[in-house]
């Protein structure tokens, strides 16, 4: 394929020049953000050929005059029971309703709609890591059975509700999202807690949400070696317990039927193996309950700027529609193709673009068990050879990590991806051009789609038959969004100006989160308050969403999303709470304060550092940094693990003692501290660059924008 230096649909040119803002002195969000101008890269005929979004007129049919009507085209892609009459309400700012009077059933809408003509078609198809045990196919017939079979077992063994939570903590199984598919066919609102995480952080999870089902998985492969799971079960029963909130039932999936392979015991009227209860409710057929447009589907937990991380509540009707939507198109997946997403379901990508969205398309979906690249970088380059899979998905830290380790592995399988997506973080133009020359083996379309947990689905990309590519941007707007860039002072940075700010979408849509589960109040705070000016106000052009991210809008209408402007890390794509660590080391009795930054990393994009400050009398020691690490660990798991831990005389404070986490970062990431002479002790800022860098401290560099602006909120 050709790459072109083709215009996007706007045909403006860029203008580097900055704004004119008269007087007023410029925030860090408006400092200039410079980066070489992209060229872009056009789709090919062939996947123009075929693709879902092709008809320009969607976009005049999204604009805004036709909001909120427009997002009937995404759920009328549903089978809906009863059809609603309000499509949306706005009654209660921000607590938007979507679909209103409609009832629909999610599992119904992935699994039993499609027996009539996709029965015998593959629905999911398992690929363990040990690449010795053969792939498994789970047909749409076969599917609808075991969801079925589960369901009966949900509700008449487990006892569970339409209503009630239910914990998952599995790893990247085919029992996972059968056991999803069937607490939606009951309305049981599921919770999973992504496998890598901890007992601990899995069990505080539980309580938040009010779960007294937990459902795991003895264990699974991870980069060739058995990691034994059912131990976290235990710990995190005591750790809800210890929250008040009591386990009745640990259903437990064998990774392997019949044989259970984990050092943790079971437990006597407490724990089940699921394989065993399974076999008394088999051929049991669960009528799929017909659910309220607005009952919640499932909750996710995610990390934000509190040590405790937010239950994101999302909708049935709302969230369903916009994540077949956007499938549909920005996807692009017909029943015919095989689709993997590498993601873990986990995650909100593995909810919305592995499980949901996909499904209710009828899509053919890759479950992969393990690491990219066990046992070496060519596995899955070898599993899209295999199963012929022609849609991919991934984050920028497996392609970095994945380029790293056999930048040229792809060449050596004849597989052919039609389309590809980035997801989760900033990718470099670089790594983007190896993506799309080597992996798509410039064939190819590239979607370069920002979105978080919040959102449900996909914010900015580009439509991939329709605009052309750029790599290292977003893209412009999804469909029926319409986001603005403004700065703190709520003034709008415009297109073209050259300027960062805070990107926010003006308007409501389908699939953003209903509410944070039992903490209205700051589902309001962190999202609506910093720029709605109208608390009363019933029209929602006064409540605009705060993504917590910075951007920058050239003049073609691309945004491109520069990283987490709040205490947020982007761990390779995966999101922590640096107060989230900060918490777990002042449980640490040798602690006196820590603080937590990120620094730049060539494969994760950003990893967490560690500043700890000891008690009085207490000296640095090793032992208190493994303390620091096995804490992290055991109350977060092993994603959290820092890549240094310092431990320094005392933290750069305000006068007001507040710990100034930037001038840390800023020292971590070897940049300029900027001014520290209104520090109350300016002078501890020498000594811990010693600490951390050494006596030779290089010349300082030119950091990315959200280190430049990290610890700014606080
Ligand atoms: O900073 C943005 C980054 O990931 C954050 C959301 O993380 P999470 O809720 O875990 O969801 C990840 C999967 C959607 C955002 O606030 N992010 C996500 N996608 C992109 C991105 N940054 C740049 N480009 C993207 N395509």
């Amino acid at each position: 394929m050709a790459k072109a230096r083709a215009k996007p649909q706007e045909k403006q040119k860029q203008t580097k020049k900055v704004e004119n803002h008269g007087e007023r002195k410029l925030t860090e969000a408006q400092i200039a953000v410079h980066w070489k101008e992209e060229e872009y890269f056009q789709p090919s005929a062939k996947f123009i050929g075929q693709a879902n979004l092709i008809d320009p007129a969607m976009v005049e049919k999204f604009s805004e005059k036709h909001f909120p009507e427009c997002f009937r085209e995404y759920a009328e892609l549903l089978h809906w029971d009863q059809y609603w009459h309000t499509t949306l309400d706005t009654s209660e700012p921000p607590f938007w309703k979507w679909f209103v009077g409609g009832k629909l059933n999610a599992c119904y809408n992935c699994v039993d709609r499609h027996l009539e003509k996709h029965k015998n078609k593959a629905a999911l198809i398992f690929v363990p890591e040990p690449e010795l045990e053969s792939a498994t196919v789970i047909t749409y017939q076969e599917l609808y059975r075991r969801v079925n079979e589960v369901a009966a077992m949900l509700r008449d063994f487990a006892k569970l509700k339409t209503g009630d939570r239910v914990t998952i903590h599995m790893p990247m199984i085919p029992e996972l999202p059968i056991t999803m598919l069937a607490c939606a066919r009951l309305g049981v609102v599921h919770s999973v807690v992504f496998g890598g995480f901890s007992g601990e952080a899995c069990g505080m999870r539980a309580a938040d949400s009010g779960s007294r089902v937990l459902i795991y998985a003895d264990g699974y492969f991870r980069n060739g070696k058995w990691v034994d799971h059912k131990g976290s079960a235990d710990i995190a029963v005591q750790t809800a317990e210890k929250e008040g909130q009591h386990i009745d039932k640990v259903l437990v999936w064998r990774r392997h039927s019949g044989k259970y392979n984990s050092e943790s015991p079971m437990i006597m009227k407490r724990d089940y193996f699921v394989d065993e209860i399974l076999k008394d409710y088999r051929g049991h057929i669960v009528e799929p309950v017909s659910m309220d447009a607005e009952a919640p589907l499932f909750l996710m937990y995610t990390s934000g700027t509190t040590g405790k991380p937010k239950g994101c509540q999302h909708r049935t009707g709302g969230y369903l529609a916009y994540v077949t939507g956007t499938s549909q198109y920005y996807q692009d997946i017909h029943p015919s193709d095989v689709y993997w997403c590498m993601a873990d379901i986990g995650w909100i990508t593995g909810h919305s673009y592995i499980v949901y969205g996909p499904m209710a398309l009828a899509a053919t979906s890759v479950l992969y068990e393990g690491v990219p690249q066990f046992p070496d970088a060519g596995r899955p380059w070898r599993i899209a050879e295999r199963l012929d899979v022609n849609i991919f998905h991934t984050s920028p830290t497996a392609i970095r990590m994945l380029r790293k380790a056999g930048g040229d592995e792809p060449k050596k399988y004849n597989y052919h991806f039609k389309h590809m997506t980035t997801v989760g973080e900033p990718i470099e133009p670089e790594v983007w051009k190896w993506y799309h020359q080597v992996v798509g083996k410039g064939e190819a379309v590239i979607v370069d789609t920002w979105w978080q947990t919040e959102t449900g689905g996909f914010l900015c990309t580009t439509k991939p038959a329709l605009d052309p590519m750029k790599p290292g941007s977003a893209g412009p707007a999804a469909l029926g969004i319409y986001p603005v860039i403004w700065d703190e002072n709520g003034n709008e940075v415009t297109a073209g100006s050259g300027n960062a700010g805070n990107i926010c979408i003006r308007n409501p849509w389908p699939g953003i989160m209903q509410t944070i589960w039992g903490d209205p109040q700051r589902f309001v705070n962190q999202y609506y308050k910093k720029y709605n000016k109208h608390p009363h106000s019933k029209d929602w052009r006064d409540w605009p969403y705060y993504a917590a991210d910075g951007a920058v809008l050239p003049a073609d209408g691309y945004y491109r999303i520069l990283g987490r402007v709040d205490d947020v890390i982007n761990v390779a794509g995966h999101r922590l709470g640096t107060k989230e660590l900060e918490s777990a080391c002042l449980t640490i009795s040798e602690i006196a304060e820590a603080a937590v930054v990120p620094v730049v990393d060539e494969v994760k994009g950003r990893v967490p550092e560690v500043y700890v400050s000891l008690k009085p009398g207490i000296p640095p020691s090793k032992a208190v940094q493994d303390k620091i690490m096995s804490t992290i660990e055991t109350m977060i798991g092993k994603i959290a693990r820092p890549k240094k831990i310092h431990m320094v005389p005392d933290m750069p404070k305000t006068r007001s003692g507040k710990i100034m986490r930037r001038v840390l970062a800023a020292i971590s990431n070897n940049l300029d501290t900027g001014d520290i002479t209104t520090l109350a002790n300016p002078d501890i800022v020498a000594q811990i660059r010693e600490l951390v860098q050494g006596r030779g401290v290089g010349p300082l560099k030119d950091g990315p924008e959200d280190i430049k602006r990290f610890g700014e909120e606080t």
